[in-house]
């Protein structure tokens, strides 16, 4: 058996030789995503599962192959979060009527970016400890707007976050220029036969109880339409869209952008 200082120095040792490997990996990982983007190439593909785990083969019925399946797992998450620091440096702001995904594209769209995530309808509930439906029948919808401007407001110094709105949050200015300064603002869009298919079933969003319709809810999304479409920098349909397909289209729509605003201030 060996000396146990010669295994110490030993471990020593190959901890910082994992240190150098991994550090020569996410440098790789950044290079990778800088290529993409100067050539114009996606960097997430709908071919290409976003959270599929790269495994180098012979990991199958190795002797350590659980321990090293959660360190492969770890180090995936790294990669994915060097990638979406290079990809993209801002918040994402969600907006969109009721029903078309916002939260369920945020879930998705924060492990995708490795972003953090704000809701700021749940922060109202957390700060007014009642539920919003409470909150419009004890105050009323004005109230409730206050609030929600409150909140966006409180969101102003948060970095590389997707904040999902409330579907009626656009419709007061001050809240999209409030977005804007720190956010990229993305719409998303369904049909008002989409939208009532995600939630005829909830009873959670006061200005629909009692207005469970197409017609109501058409006749909303179109009095809304123009706010949405003057506070958005891109949109995305969601009808028949997988969340993936979503959310692959919206950051493919963002990196766009970005680069054609970093190309803007080089040719200043
Ligand atoms: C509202 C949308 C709701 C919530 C509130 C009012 C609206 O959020 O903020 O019920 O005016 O469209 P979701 O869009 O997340 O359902």
């Amino acid at each position: 058996m060996r000396e146990l200082s010669e295994i110490k120095d030993d471990l020593d040792c190959i901890s910082r030789e994992l240190l150098k490997l991994l550090e020569k990996k996410l440098d790789c990982t950044a290079e990778l995503v800088e290529y993409k983007k100067a050539h114009g190439l996606p960097v997430f593909s709908q071919e290409e599962d976003p959270f599929h785990d790269f495994l180098p083969d012979d990991i199958k019925g190795h002797v350590y192959e659980e321990e090293l399946r959660k360190i492969f797992k770890q180090v995936r998450k790294a990669e994915k979060s060097v990638q979406g620091k290079s990809l993209l440096d801002c918040n994402i702001a969600l907006i969109g009527f009721m029903g078309t995904g916002k939260s369920t594209v945020s879930k998705y769209l924060k492990d995708m970016l490795s972003m953090k995530e704000a809701d700021v309808d749940a922060m109202i509930v957390q700060e007014q400890k009642m539920a919003i439906k409470d909150i419009f029948a004890q105050h009323g919808e004005a109230y409730f707007r206050d609030c929600e401007s409150n909140a966006i407001i409180s969101l102003q110094n948060c970095r590389r976050t997707i904040i999902t709105c409330g579907g009626g949050a656009v419709i007061r200015d001050e809240n999209v220029k409030n977005l804007k300064k720190s956010s990229r603002i993305v719409l998303l869009t369904a049909s008002p036969e989409t939208v009532l298919e995600r939630v005829k079933y909830s009873d959670e969003r006061p200005i629909l109880n009692g207005n469970m319709n197409v017609e109501f809810i058409k006749g909303l999304i179109d009095k809304r339409a123009s706010y949405y479409e003057r506070a958005a920098d891109i949109t995305v349909e969601t009808d028949r869209k997988s969340v993936q397909q979503i959310c692959i289209e919206v950051a493919a729509s963002l990196v766009r952008l970005e680069a054609e605003a970093e190309n803007e201030r080089e040719r200043k």
